[in-house]
């Protein structure tokens, strides 16, 4: 592969300002923590893209050059943090997080526009849900702005496995890790706040073809007032075995009722649903128990200026039989289409493809994410 050398100017300031940054850092302050990875002082790879198959990204991990890490004790606030390779990091075996699973994380996407830009869509409303998050796990978090010049630094390092136009994104995956020892019962005494990338595209092996979800009714995602709306590491793993049987059933994902009567829509493992008759869109409102989404919220405000009339209410399972069309939405899954939706043994099949809403809204928000389609809702942060 023939790769061309540039320069990054702002790369390398921005390095350099990782590099001096750690000394008057809290992180040399505080003795509440064992070991930083030592902070980057140079940088050899300025190629303009990495050496990957761009045709065949998915939505597997490629690690990249670099990651973003600080940490914090309970009690006092992150301050700036540095960039590392990518790598290990050493852990406690009392980390709170082993434990007792006080941990957050974040999902959002880096795009290059066609003249060579990146962008970020929406980064501040991540950094706010993890911080609403934090509150509730008991944890320090990084300020909004922190946390989006953390993205901005990850992304500038990493810039070469952001994908050529068209071909996927760079996926960035904020954690918030509770890292401090403990052993009773308790909020960890040090917080880790890390964010490392992976070039990615379509998360579903189905692509961009229709979704065939199942409806889960032996388990439960989530319970009135627990953490259902928080992107607790806590809520993932106990999706995995109702998501491994739908699978193997020739299913592509799970989606899950209310845990209380189990009668109306909750979410899919990882992203939204909506529902749509006629002109009117429906999508289970954020109660508590459902991930408000920030893919979720950008297109009920798209497909309100689009003219369709969009409720925000408790959607009962029966109304899957009468729905025209069926989508989810996420960071991961972009705005998906739903071909079937399999309920107690009865397979209900919806319009997908050319002329439905959901392409039309797909390719808005896409087109938004990208930089094609005019921003004019001040949701795109330019990387550099
Ligand atoms: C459970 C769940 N619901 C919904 C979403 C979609 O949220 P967003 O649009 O912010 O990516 C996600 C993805 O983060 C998720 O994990």
């Amino acid at each position: 592969m023939i790769q061309r050398i540039v320069y990054f100017p702002s790369l390398r300031k921005l390095l350099l300002r990782a590099g001096s940054n750690s000394a008057s850092s809290k992180i040399g302050t505080n003795n509440c923590f064992a070991s930083q990875p030592s902070p980057l002082r140079s940088h050899s790879s300025d190629d303009e893209y990495a050496d990957v198959d761009w045709d065949s990204l998915g939505f597997g991990l490629m690690t990249t050059d670099y990651m973003y890490i600080t940490k914090c004790c309970e009690g006092q606030n992150f301050g700036q943090g540095q960039l590392s390779r990518y790598g290990n990091i050493e852990l406690s075996p009392s980390a709170g997080v082993l434990n007792y699973g006080q941990g957050l994380f974040e999902g959002t996407k880096a795009y290059r526009k066609e003249n060579g830009g990146l962008l970020l869509f929406r980064p501040e409303e991540n950094a706010i849900r993890m911080k609403i998050g934090a509150e509730r796990m008991c944890m320090a978090s990084p300020s909004i702005d922190n946390f989006v010049d953390a993205l901005k630094q990850t992304v500038l390092a990493n810039k070469r496995w952001v994908p050529p136009p068209g071909k996927g994104s760079l996926y960035l995956r904020p954690l918030l890790l509770g890292t401090g020892p403990v052993l009773g019962l308790a909020p960890a005494p040090q917080y880790t706040f890390l964010i490392f990338a992976s070039p990615v595209r379509n998360y579903f092996k189905e692509g961009s073809a229709p979704l065939n979800l199942y409806v889960e009714e032996n388990f439960d995602r989530a319970s009135s007032r627990g953490t259902g709306n928080v992107k607790t590491i806590s809520n993932y793993a106990p999706v995995l075995m109702a998501q491994i049987q739908a699978k193997k059933r020739g299913f592509s994902d799970v989606l899950y009722l209310d845990s209380a009567t189990k009668k109306n829509l909750e979410e899919v493992s990882s992203c939204n649903i909506f529902i749509a008759k006629g002109k009117c869109i429906s999508t289970p409102a954020t109660n508590g128990t459902i991930l408000s989404g920030i893919t979720r919220k950008s297109v009920i405000e798209i497909a309100r200026d689009h003219g369709y009339q969009v409720e925000e209410r408790v959607v009962n399972v029966d109304e899957l039989i009468e729905a025209d069309e069926v989508f989810c939405t996420g960071t991961a899954v972009g705005v998906a289409p739903v071909g079937s939706i399999t309920y107690q043994d009865k397979r209900m099949e919806y319009i997908t493809g050319s002329g439905t809403i959901c392409q039309e809204l797909n390719n808005t928000i896409s087109g938004i994410q990208t930089g094609t389609i005019e921003d004019k809702k001040g949701w795109i942060v330019e990387v550099d």
